[in-house]
């Protein structure tokens, strides 16, 4: 035997012996298959990260980038009180109108985006999440409402009030068209 077929063998024992420690059925760390979310403000970087009392929807959400609420809210009216619940009592309807179509704020269940992201949840919470800056100005600006992000003043949301309330607009939805956020 040559000592290169040697060193391959050493090698491929090597390698076998790693995939072994690695058995299915093993707990997978999902910690690190984190929703990498991009700031509406300036593309940056939105860092949202896992906090202990994150609900099991929270924390799908932060791994996964899929909103669980969505397609539970789509199929059970009744779930989907809860999210209307939350939008009416942190103040969204105050801008956005207490059915969500619009007051100075823009509608939010039409299909006329400011930003073209917003067919996906993971792209209305990061606006929800991390604000925007109001450029065009005639737009107007959202503040910062999730309590982990920099910047964020007062109490704030925590990443299933937001799901929630995602999850409910998307049942208000009048725009026509496709639905993306079902499809996931
Ligand atoms: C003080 C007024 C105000 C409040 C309160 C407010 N918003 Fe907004 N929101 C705005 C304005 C103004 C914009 C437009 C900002 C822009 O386009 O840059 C906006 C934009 C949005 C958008 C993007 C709309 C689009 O057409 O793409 C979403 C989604 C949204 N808000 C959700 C919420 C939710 C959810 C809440 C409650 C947690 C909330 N907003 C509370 C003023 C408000």
């Amino acid at each position: 035997m040559s000592k290169r077929t040697v060193y391959l063998i050493l090698a491929l024992g090597l390698v076998m012996s790693a995939c072994g420690n690695n058995k299915q059925g093993d707990t997978i760390d999902t910690s690190s298959a984190n929703c990498q979310f991009i700031s509406t403000k300036d593309s940056s970087r939105l860092n949202i990260t896992s906090v202990p009392n994150d609900s099991d929807a929270a924390k799908a959400f932060l791994a996964s980038c899929i909103n669980p609420y969505t397609k539970l809210y789509a199929q059970d009216p009744e779930a989907a009180k809860q999210g209307k619940k939350q939008y009416a009592y942190q103040g969204c309807s105050g801008c956005h109108g207490g059915n969500a179509n619009g007051l100075m704020g823009p509608s939010l269940i039409d299909a006329k985006w400011h930003y073209a992201k917003h067919i996906s949840d993971k792209g209305m919470f990061e606006t929800i999440a991390g604000g925007t800056n109001g450029s065009p100005p005639e737009w107007g600006s959202m503040l910062i409402w999730h309590n982990q992000v920099d910047g964020h003043t007062g109490e704030g949301l925590d990443t299933d009030t937001i799901l929630k309330i995602i999850a409910w607009l998307r049942t208000q939805y009048v725009g026509g068209g496709e639905t993306p956020w079902l499809n996931n």
